[in-house]
């Protein structure tokens, strides 16, 4: 779907998983090239890369707008997770010397959060499987791979419980266009997280 057949009888988490669709493709294939699993060090790039997601999108938790919007909101943070992963691994963080996508205290656009915000838990769906191949390399939700395990509700009725608040917000047609966006920017965010964090071989043969 593009966005302009994006109408407000489409619920808006159906409009963002489409207008986001073509770059959750790319970011997945981009992260599993990487193979975050294939030992300490590669998951420890993964770390450093959600670490700086997570870091992005913290302030708006703590909204009392987006907080009203979406009831439970400031529970459902993953920065705490991620940087106890880190230390788990005896790692600081890096990345701490830029700003965040959103710095705290500061006015936000709330449709724009909203797609922010839809791809963040979204993520938390898809880390089921992320969550599983951690388990491998001997990570799990009391070591290394907090920021990846179920919310306490389970992973698939808590993401039901958001996508329900996220599409009972009343939005006009700017908003929703908005709300695209801000999906949009936060895959685009992430998938230069993991170009800094995560970088590929570089191919053999290539001419320079
Ligand atoms: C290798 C990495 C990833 C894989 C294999 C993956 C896989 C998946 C899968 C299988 C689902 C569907 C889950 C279901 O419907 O039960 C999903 C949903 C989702 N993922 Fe990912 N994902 C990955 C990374 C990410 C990242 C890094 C983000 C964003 C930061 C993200 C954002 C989302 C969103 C927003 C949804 C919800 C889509 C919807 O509206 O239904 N994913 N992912």
């Amino acid at each position: 779907m593009s966005p302009m057949s994006d109408t407000p009888t489409t619920p808006l988490s159906v409009a963002l998983k489409a207008a986001t669709a073509p770059t959750h493709g790319v970011l997945d294939q981009r992260i599993m090239a990487f193979n975050p699993f294939a030992g300490r060090e590669h998951y420890a790039a993964f770390l450093q890369m959600q670490y700086r997601f997570h870091r992005d999108v913290d302030a708006l938790f703590s909204d009392p707008e987006l907080n009203r919007l979406l009831p439970g909101l400031s529970e459902r943070r993953r920065f705490h997770q991620v940087a106890q992963d880190l230390a788990d691994l005896g790692l600081t963080p890096s990345g701490d010397d830029t700003p965040p996508a959103f710095v705290p205290g500061a006015a936000v656009d709330v449709p724009g959060a909203l797609g922010w915000l839809y791809t963040e838990e979204g993520s938390n769906l898809g880390g089921a499987f992320l969550f599983k191949l951690a388990a491998r390399i001997g990570f799990d939700e009391n070591q290394g791979a907090r920021h990846l395990a179920p919310h306490p509700e389970g992973r698939a009725p808590s993401w039901k419980a958001f996508v329900a608040q996220l599409d009972a917000v009343p939005l006009d047609a700017d908003g929703r266009a908005r709300a695209a966006a801000g999906a949009q920017a936060a895959f685009a965010r992430v998938l230069g997280h993991v170009e800094a964090c995560c970088p590929l071989p570089v191919a053999q043969g290539t001419p320079a």
